[in-house]
């Protein structure tokens, strides 16, 4: 941490640009921590906090409601298949606490008391509290803590680029799901099945093979698993559509949104639920079968209207259709990132891109430095008029979804200037 003497400060943003109190403009490369949609300072949006904030600031969702989260729970089971009622929370790691607290309380107002496990894929990340870092274990982020976290059954997840001698990709992926059928068949405790929706990110960027998803989610039915699905990172068309799990044909009954949801300008996060698990909720009060689980902000009036202009955006814009269009640009540039030589591998989908960094690539050793390398691509990135951002030695792109064509191909160029400057600091 010592590395990070002083911050600059960040004053303004426009459109796809941070500018800081000097006046230095830079471009948004991690769209905020993943989250913005239609640039910074987007009238639209603007005008929606603005236009709620004169009627109701915050009002508590404890025995009430409020007209802006009413029509976003509207909102987001239209767009949701198989799912049917909406809880709120103001940020992704809670609303994957709720995820798991819906759960794990689900079998047991039910009666099955003894489905008390989860079952995971290995490096996942679904946020930094207790609940959530146990179901997410990712080991540099989170050893500190292993002992006080809940065991989780844990499965590997195929990684394109580590497959691993002798197999192919589908052998790979089948060897992980016969792992996981074996352990379904034996074991009759398993809550839920947890899993980053199509691909896992910031466990090191991994883009599921086709059919993965699909496979675990039958698995899970088949063996009376409840499958919970995490898109608050790659859902809202971060990864090219709307809701992944469509996309990835597996349907969850659980399954939460975040970042973008509010178009990246307040906090909201949802855990939405099929109507099975809803059912199993609403018991008469002394059955004690409600959900124990409210935050001061639930269902923040102001947070629902953005959250309700940024859907009605996505269809009046058509943005997923842009996105997969502007998406096709990265491709363009594969050739000229991997002529660097220490990129071992890109990974694409969407507007996410992961540029991996070895120090060995036929032995796809990541590069390890004694310095941060984070800290060394965002002084270089600067150097070069963009915000960027390192997980460990993957290089992460995840700029504003309605980045433009023009401004991607800036973005890319400026990012291969900032690789091959940062280079000589880190080998
Ligand atoms: C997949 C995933 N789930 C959950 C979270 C946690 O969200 P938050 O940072 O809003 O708590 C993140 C954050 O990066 C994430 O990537």
């Amino acid at each position: 941490m010592k590395e990070w003497g002083t911050f600059d400060t960040i004053s303004k943003g426009k459109g796809i640009w941070l500018i800081d109190s000097k006046g230095n403009k830079i471009i948004d490369a991690v769209g905020s921590m993943w989250c913005n949609v239609w640039g910074h300072s987007n009238p639209e949006l603007v005008k929606a906090i603005t236009n709620q904030s004169k009627k109701i600031q915050h009002s508590s969702m404890f025995n009430l409601t409020n007209e802006p989260v009413e029509k976003l729970a509207k909102n987001l089971i239209r767009i949701s298949p198989g799912m049917n009622k909406v809880f709120y929370s103001d940020n992704g790691s809670s609303a994957m606490e709720i995820a798991i607290k819906i759960a794990l309380q689900y079998w047991k107002n039910i009666g099955e008391s003894k489905k008390t496990q989860i079952a995971t894929i290995e490096n996942g990340y679904h946020g930094d509290t207790f609940g959530a870092m146990s179901v997410g274990y990712v080991p540099e982020f989170f050893g500190k803590f292993k002992k006080q976290l809940f065991s989780t059954i844990q499965f590997p997840v195929p990684n394109k680029y580590r497959i691993p001698k002798g197999l192919t990709l589908t052998d790979y992926q089948n060897d992980c799901l016969e792992k996981m059928e074996k352990r379904f068949s034996k074991d009759n405790n398993i809550a839920a099945f947890i899993m980053e929706s199509g691909a896992q990110m910031a466990g090191g960027v991994i883009i599921y093979p086709k059919d993965f998803q699909r496979k675990i989610s039958k698995l899970c039915k088949k063996h009376g698993i409840l499958f919970v699905l995490d898109e608050i990172a790659t859902g809202f068309g971060r990864l090219g559509s709307m809701v992944q799990y469509k996309e990835q044909k597996s349907i969850p009954d659980i399954v939460a949104y975040g970042k973008m949801l509010t178009g990246g300008y307040l906090t909201m996060a949802a855990t939405l639920s099929s109507k099975k698990i809803y059912d199993s909720f609403s018991g008469e009060f002394n059955q004690w079968k409600h959900l124990f689980h409210g935050h001061t902000y639930t269902g923040n009036p102001i947070a629902a209207s953005v959250a309700n202009q940024n859907i009605l955006m996505y269809e009046k814009y058509d943005l997923i259709k842009k996105i997969q269009k502007t998406s096709k640009i990265f491709s363009q540039y594969y050739d000229d990132i991997s002529a660097i030589d220490i990129v071992g591998d890109i990974r694409h989908k969407g507007m996410l891109m992961g540029i991996e960094l070895v120090s060995d690539r036929k032995k796809k050793i990541p590069i390890k430095t004694k310095k941060s390398i984070n800290k060394v691509f965002f002084e270089e990135g600067k150097k070069n008029g963009i915000y960027l951002r390192t997980l460990g030695n993957i290089v992460m792109l995840v700029p504003p979804l309605s980045i433009e064509e023009n401004e991607l191909e800036s973005l890319l160029k400026k990012t291969i200037k900032t690789i091959q400057a940062a280079k000589s600091h880190i080998i």
